[in-house]
């Protein structure tokens, strides 16, 4: 079988990795998180930079790890988007580089659907229909995958804000340093669920018809900004727990309520869930339990494999050489806002 180097990098994680088959070889992955915090957000400019710099290292390192030299690789697989324009480029230029001196096929593949893809390295191939709900601060998408190298439909996605930057922005209201996601999920666990009654977006009826696989977060962001405020008026304390507790059960009951109906609808049994926000505590323990409730099985990989790796991208390489699907071309850009149903270019 051939052996497939993957390159991650849509946005501030470099990530290089080799898989064979449905083998993972090595993985290794460098942040530039840290060099954001300070500015309380992903600057771009900053994480090109950050790219440019780990780049080569980060192969050396998933090289060694492997045993394998540049020579032993197949194919290269590389996150041609959606993401960052210049962080997008820095590794594609890369795979182009290694993918001609190596005289190798290339594939320029979709970042998306590489979270769904690394499932099959930790749990075994997916059924013949999977459903994929990919879920990170910067996507939100519930894709219906029935050949993952060939076969993936969009089906819904936020229409605003993604589910972890909706955490990060209510991490800001409740002054939690960046990124708040986690800080919020880690205060959830010790409030109430149901203490406030925060809003479920197009859940009503009359959504149900044109949105029933659509998101929208922007709004209970907005409520609870609202609700802290009167809280805030009234000369109470805020009960940062509380909000936090039953906000993030609003989020997890959205996400897995549209997820597993539409499971139900397309008679899929099985959902894999990944990106950086699968990591929330809400949403696996609410997405496990109601998933064993409706009879179906619930995949969620470990955390290393959710947030943005190159084996994620190595591993949709890997299925595309084992489809046989044609290489991308020499002249392949990158796409900042790839379509979730290009699974490659
Ligand atoms: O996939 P990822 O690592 O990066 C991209 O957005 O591509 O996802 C990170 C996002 C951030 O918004 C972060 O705050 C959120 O996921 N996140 C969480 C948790 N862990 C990460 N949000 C809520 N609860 C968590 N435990
Ligand atoms: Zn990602």
């Amino acid at each position: 079988m051939e052996l497939v180097l993957g390159i991650e990098s849509t946005c501030d994680e470099t990530g290089v990795a080799l898989v064979r088959g449905r083998e993972l070889v090595a993985d290794v992955v460098a942040s530039s998180m840290q060099e954001h915090a300070r500015f309380g957000g992903i600057v771009p400019e900053v994480a090109s930079r950050a790219h440019l710099e780990a780049l080569v290292p980060t192969l050396h390192e998933a090289l060694s790890r492997s045993g394998h030299t540049l020579g032993d690789v197949d194919a290269i697989a590389v996150a041609a988007g959606p993401g960052l324009v210049g962080s997008l480029t820095v590794g594609v230029a890369a795979a182009k580089a290694l993918a001609l001196a190596l005289d190798r096929p290339l594939y320029g593949v979709n970042h998306v659907i590489g979270h769904a893809a690394v499932d099959e390295l930790v749990h075994g191939p997916f059924p013949e229909r999977t459903m994929a709900l990919v879920v990170s601060g910067g996507h939100t998408s519930l894709l219906l995958v029935e050949d993952i190298a060939t076969g993936v439909t969009e089906l819904g996605r936020t229409l605003d804000d993604a589910a972890g930057e909706a955490f990060d922005k209510v991490g800001r209201l409740l002054n939690l340093p960046y990124p708040g996601g986690p800080q919020v999920d880690r205060l959830a666990r010790e409030g109430d669920a149901c203490a406030i009654a925060f809003p479920r977006a197009l859940t009503a009826p009359k959504d149900r018809q044109r949105h029933a696989y659509n998101f929208s977060f922007s709004g209970l962001k907005t409520a609870v900004a609202r609700w802290i405020e009167a809280c805030e008026d009234s000369g109470r304390a805020v009960p940062v727990a509380d909000v936090a507790a039953s906000f993030a059960a609003a989020v997890a009951d959205v996400l897995v309520t549209k997820t597993l109906d539409a499971c139900e609808r397309h008679e899929v049994d099985t959902v894999v869930i990944g990106g950086g926000f699968s990591a929330n505590s809400q949403l696996r323990e609410r997405a496990m339990n109601a998933g064993a409730n409706r009879g179906i099985d619930v995949r969620i990989p470990p955390l290393k494999y959710c947030t943005d790796n190159g084996a994620m991208i190595a591993a949709l390489g890997s299925a595309l050489v084992a489809r046989g699907v044609k290489p991308s071309a020499w002249t392949m850009g990158v796409d900042s806002s790839m379509s979730l149903e290009t699974v490659s270019v």
